[in-house]
């Protein structure tokens, strides 16, 4: 009987392992030999997986992140892991929008090309960026959107080139209301809908930049990697973490079968024709209409102008 029981528990447990936690892995086998990545927040999670997969297709891969000791020693570990050297940490701290114009400064002077931007860096918790905006906001959107808009014309010099904007299925969740979307959220339910709604500005900001780039060569895709086990919940109450940390490494995706999506949106070839599109288990999706609604996004793109100093 009991052996029966284990048996049954087992083979359920395969089944849902194989057609529900661990996903679908991009099957392309694209070279990127010659191509220079930018990957942000890839000292760790689905960043650093996402990494790594690049400088194993033979990629120049700049890990941007916030801290000089973890970048450098995911940049070591890359370069180690995948016998490519040219992996290298510079500094990018998306809190702070002077960080974001000296980083770019850097690249800008020091690369001569960019073939895929990869915004993969995440924040949920409390707190205000340099600038007093809401730092879910602001690191999850409004650094990032700052980081495409100056990275731009480099990726236009490269085509045919890519932006990958990490979202997330909890787009669902969000609302913009331009009155308060910078303003910092006082509570931990307020952090959870920052970050719900930073996620519905990372795919309103993909649509409308997609429909800024047609004709250019660059094209750009949002992405859900599913439901990861990272340290993106590391704000959360002790208890949710409690559960993550005990039944996370059995229900949930591991962060490289979670950079799947990621990998597919930057490398695989032919999905042109689903630029500013959402992207979930390396397939195209369909959102709901808050998350399709051109007008919002094009509103959003000129308050994000408006914050960062980029419109006059
Ligand atoms: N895990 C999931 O289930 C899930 C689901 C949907 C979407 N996503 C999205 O996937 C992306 C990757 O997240 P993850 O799950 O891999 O989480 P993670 O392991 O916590 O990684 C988050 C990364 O973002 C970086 N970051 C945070 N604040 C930053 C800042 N101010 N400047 C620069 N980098 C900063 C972190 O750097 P430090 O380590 O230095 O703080 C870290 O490298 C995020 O955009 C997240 O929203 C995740
Ligand atoms: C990676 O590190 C190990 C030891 O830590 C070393 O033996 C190996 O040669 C390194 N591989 C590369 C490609 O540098």
């Amino acid at each position: 009987m009991v052996p029966l029981l284990c048996g049954v528990i087992v083979g359920a447990y395969i089944l849902i392992y194989y057609n529900f936690i661990r996903g679908k892995q991009c099957k392309s086998d694209a070279s990127l030999k010659g191509k220079t990545v930018i990957v942000t927040g890839a000292n760790i999670g689905i960043g650093r997986m996402t990494a790594l997969d690049m400088a194993r297709r033979g990629a120049r891969v700049i890990l941007a992140c916030r801290v000089k000791e973890t970048g450098e020693a995911a940049a070591y570990d890359i370069r180690n892991l995948s016998g490519n050297n040219q992996v290298l940490f510079m500094k990018l701290d998306l809190a702070s929008l002077d960080s974001v114009r000296s980083f770019c400064k850097a690249f800008l002077s020091a690369e001569p090309r960019l073939d895929i931007l990869i915004n993969n860096a995440g924040y949920h918790g409390a707190g205000k960026t340099e600038e007093g905006y809401n730092k879910v906001f602001g690191v999850n959107h409004l650094g990032h959107f700052l980081l495409t808009c100056l990275l731009l014309d480099r990726l236009k010099q490269s085509t045919p080139s890519r932006i990958v904007v990490l979202a997330s299925y909890a787009h669902n969740w969000g609302n913009i209301d331009f009155n308060k979307i910078s303003s910092p959220a006082e509570s931990i339910s307020d952090t959870l809908q920052s970050y719900s709604d930073s996620k519905l500005c990372n795919i309103l900001f993909a649509r409308e930049l997609a429909n800024r780039l047609q004709g250019t060569g660059v094209t750009c895709y949002s992405v859900h990697p599913g439901i990861v086990y990272t340290s993106i919940g590391r704000n959360m109450p002790s208890w949710i973490k409690a559960l993550v940390i005990t039944f996370g490494w059995l229900f949930l995706r591991t962060s490289r079968d979670g950079a799947q999506t990621s990998i597919y949106c930057a490398v695989q070839e032919g999905i042109e024709m689903y630029s500013g599109r959402y992207f979930d288990n390396c397939q195209v999706r369909e959102v709901q209409p808050q998350a399709r609604d051109d007008a919002v996004a094009k509103k959003l793109w000129e308050a994000s102008e408006r914050m960062t100093g980029l419109a006059s």
